[in-house]
């Protein structure tokens, strides 16, 4: 059985939400934006962010992407398995993650979306784990910067579960 130790409260992810909101409605004001939420685990900290945009033209539009490798860790391989709905050319597309690890996902991610010819794209991530990054990534707003452990709550999980914590907990094996 894992034992959950809360690392990040729900006041504390609120007050980070709104600030990383004030800087995107700094950065793109008056400007049309696509956010571009990673299924699953991101749904929660995406609905929450779009909820303290102001004065931004802006859409929603969701991915999901499957990994093979570990039950803990990525392989690089990804596969779209939800694609993109809404055309990118032209657009100002921020892709809003929960957490980067390796960073393969995420790069594979960009790469991707710059081949529907975005006007810009730029990454949005609530925690960034920094210990395994495999692949240098450029994180234009980070949330939390938390070098390792495996977390879960606020949209992450551990094997489908705990997503719905309104906190962020590190999972502690006993
Ligand atoms: P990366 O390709 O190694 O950067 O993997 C990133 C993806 O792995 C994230 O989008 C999450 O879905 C998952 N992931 C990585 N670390 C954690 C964690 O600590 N808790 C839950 N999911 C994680
Ligand atoms: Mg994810």
């Amino acid at each position: 059985m894992e034992e959950l130790k809360l690392l990040i409260p729900e006041e504390e992810i609120s007050k980070k939400v709104k600030e990383l909101a004030e800087q995107i409605n700094r950065d793109y004001q008056g400007k049309s934006v696509i956010f571009v939420g990673i299924l699953k685990g991101a749904f929660i900290f995406l609905a929450d962010l779009v909820r303290q945009i102001r004065d931004i033209d802006l859409a929603i539009d969701f991915i999901r992407l499957a990994s093979y490798g570990t039950s803990d860790t990525s392989s690089g391989q990804v596969q779209i398995t939800k694609d993109i709905e809404l055309p990118l050319q032209n657009k100002e597309v921020i892709i809003v993650e929960d957490i980067i690890d390796t960073g393969l996902t995420l790069k594979y991610l960009q790469d991707y979306l710059e081949s529907h010819q975005p006007n810009s794209v730029k990454v949005c991530c609530l925690i960034d784990k920094t210990e395994r990054r495999e692949i240098e990534i450029n994180i234009d707003y980070c949330g939390f910067t938390i070098p390792k452990g495996f977390l879960v709550g606020y949209g992450l999980d551990y094997a489908e579960k705990y997503r719905h914590l309104p906190g962020i907990y590190e999972i502690v094996r006993k």
